[in-house]
C-alpha cells in the first residue's frame, strides 16, 4: 500500500499545497517550524482519522480560517481510494472513501495501517499507564475492528458509571438497582478486552525480542508484563466489593482502563533503571514489532512516519533501521529531518527511490534522487 498524493486546505500552517509521493522513500526537509511534522500528521489523519498529537481537530484549522480540508490518494491491493476529510468550525468531521461517507469514523481503522515513530514516543516508556495503553490500544483497534468496538462501548459505560457514582454519592445513596446494568456491561467487557489484550501481546512479543535483541546486540533480557486486575479470578467479586470506595471516590476503581503493561530490562522497571540508550532501543523495537505484526495480520506494508528520527537516534539504531529499508522490508518511507546535509548523506547509503522535498514555511519544492 502506498500513498500516491496529497492536498491540504488551510491544514496547520499550510494555506493550500499538493504533493505527489514515490512508492519508496520520501523525506521532507526544512527548518525547525516548517511544516514538516504537520505533513506527516496530515497523513496520520488520512489515515486513523484524527491527528498524532492534538485530539482537538479545530486546533488544526490554519489560524484565522474556518475549516480545513485533506485529500489523499492511496494504492492499496491494486485498488485507488480516494480520501477525503472535511473538518469545519462546529459541525462533524466529514470522512469520504471514494465519495461515500462513513456512517462512523471508526469503520475506517485499521484499512490503511500506519506505524509513526516520534519524539514524543519516550512518554510510552517514561509516562503513566495511560501512554502504554494508549500505545496497544492503538495497535490492537488496527489489526481488530472488534477490539475497537469493545473499547468504545466500555469507554461508554464507564463515563455513564462514573456520572452516576458522582450523583448517587451526592445523594447519599448506594442503589444497587441503578448500577447494576452498568456493573454487570463493564465486567463483562472487561474481560472480553481482557483477553484479547492478552492474546495480542503474546503474538506481539516475539516480533519486539527480535528487535530488541538486533539493535542491542543481545546485552540484556527485555519482557513485557501483562498486569491487570481482571487477571485475577475474584474480578467480578472485587468489582462489587470495591463500590463503597468507588462511591467515596466518585468513580470506578477496577477493571481494563486500569491495565498497565509493566516494560522489564534484567527484571527491572526500563522507566526507573534503564539507561537513556536501553530506552530508545526499548521504544524502536516497540515500534518495529508494531510494524511487523500489522504486516503480518493485515497482509500489506503499512506505512512508516519517521519524525525527527536521525536527531534522536545514534548510528547503532540508525543502522538498524535502514537495514531494514536495505533489505526491502518497509514499504513507503516518510522521514522528516532539519538537517538536509546529514539525511542525504545516510540515505545515500540505501538503494532506494528517494524524494526530497524542501520546506520552508509552509510552501514547497522537490528535488528527486534515483
Ligand atoms: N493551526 C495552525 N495554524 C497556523 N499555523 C500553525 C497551526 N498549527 C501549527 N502551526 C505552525 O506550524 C509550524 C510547526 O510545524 P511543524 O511542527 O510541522 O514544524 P517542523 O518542521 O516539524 O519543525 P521541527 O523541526 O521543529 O520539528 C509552527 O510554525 C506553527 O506555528
Ligand atoms: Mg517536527
Amino acid at each position: 500500500m502506498y500513498l500516491k498524493n496529497l492536498e491540504l486546505i488551510q491544514f496547520k500552517n499550510y494555506e493550500r499545497q499538493q504533493l505527489e509521493f514515490n512508492s519508496e522513500v520520501n523525506c521532507f526537509l526544512g527548518e525547525n517550524g516548517a511544516g514538516k511534522t504537520n505533513l506527516l500528521d496530515a497523513i496520520h489523519y488520512l489515515c486513523l482519522t484524527k491527528s498524532a498529537f492534538l485530539p482537538v481537530d479545530s486546533q488544526h484549522i490554519r489560524h484565522g480560517q474556518t475549516f480545513f480540508t485533506l485529500k489523499g490518494t492511496f494504492e492499496l491491493a491494486q485498488k485507488t481510494l480516494s480520501l477525503s476529510c472535511v473538518f469545519e468550525s462546529h459541525k462533524k468531521k466529514r470522512f469520504e472513501v471514494n465519495g461515500n461517507p462513513y456512517h462512523r469514523l471508526s469503520e475506517h481503522i485499521g484499512l490503511l495501517p500506519l506505524v509513526m515513530i516520534a519524539p514524543d514516543d519516550t512518554l510510552i516508556i517514561t509516562g503513566g499507564s495511560e501512554e502504554r495503553r494508549k500505545f496497544f490500544d492503538g495497535m490492537i483497534s488496527q489489526t481488530d475492528s472488534h477490539y475497537l468496538q469493545l473499547l468504545i462501548r466500555y469507554q461508554h459505560y464507564l463515563k455513564q458509571r462514573n456520572a452516576l457514582l458522582k450523583r448517587l454519592s451526592e445523594e447519599g445513596k448506594k442503589d444497587l438497582l441503578q448500577l447494576s446494568p452498568y456493573d454487570q456491561k463493564l465486567i463483562q467487557l472487561s474481560v472480553e478486552i481482557h483477553n484479547i489484550r492478552s492474546r495480542f501481546l503474546a503474538d506481539f512479543m516475539p516480533y519486539f525480542l527480535d528487535h530488541y535483541a538486533a539493535i542491542s546486540g543481545q546485552k540484556e533480557n527485555v519482557s513485557i508484563d501483562y498486569k491487570s486486575q481482571v487477571s485475577q479470578p475474584d474480578f467480578a467479586k472485587n468489582f462489587a466489593a470495591s463500590l463503597d470506595n468507588d462511591l467515596f471516590r466518585k468513580r470506578t476503581g477496577l477493571g481494563i482502563h486500569k491495565d498497565d503493561f509493566d516494560f522489564q530490562l534484567d527484571g527491572y522497571p526500563i522507566k526507573k533503571f534503564g539507561s537513556q540508550g536501553q530506552k530508545k532501543s526499548f521504544l524502536i523495537s516497540l515500534k518495529l514489532a508494531q510494524f511487523f505484526i500489522f504486516k503480518t495480520l493485515k497482509g500489506t506494508t503499512p506505512l512508516l512516519l519517521l519524525d525527527d528520527i536521525f536527531d534522536k537516534l545514534d548510528d547503532q539504531r540508525i543502522f538498524h533501521l535502514l537495514s531494514q529499508v536495505a533489505k526491502k522490508e518497509f514499504g513507503q518511507l516518510f522521514i522528516t529531518d532539519a538537517r538536509p546535509e546529514r539525511s542525504k548523506e545516510i540515505l545515500k547509503t540505501i538503494k532506494a527511490r528517494i524524494s526530497f522535498f524542501s520546506i520552508n514555511k509552509g510552501t514547497l519544492s522537490e528535488e528527486n534522487v534515483d
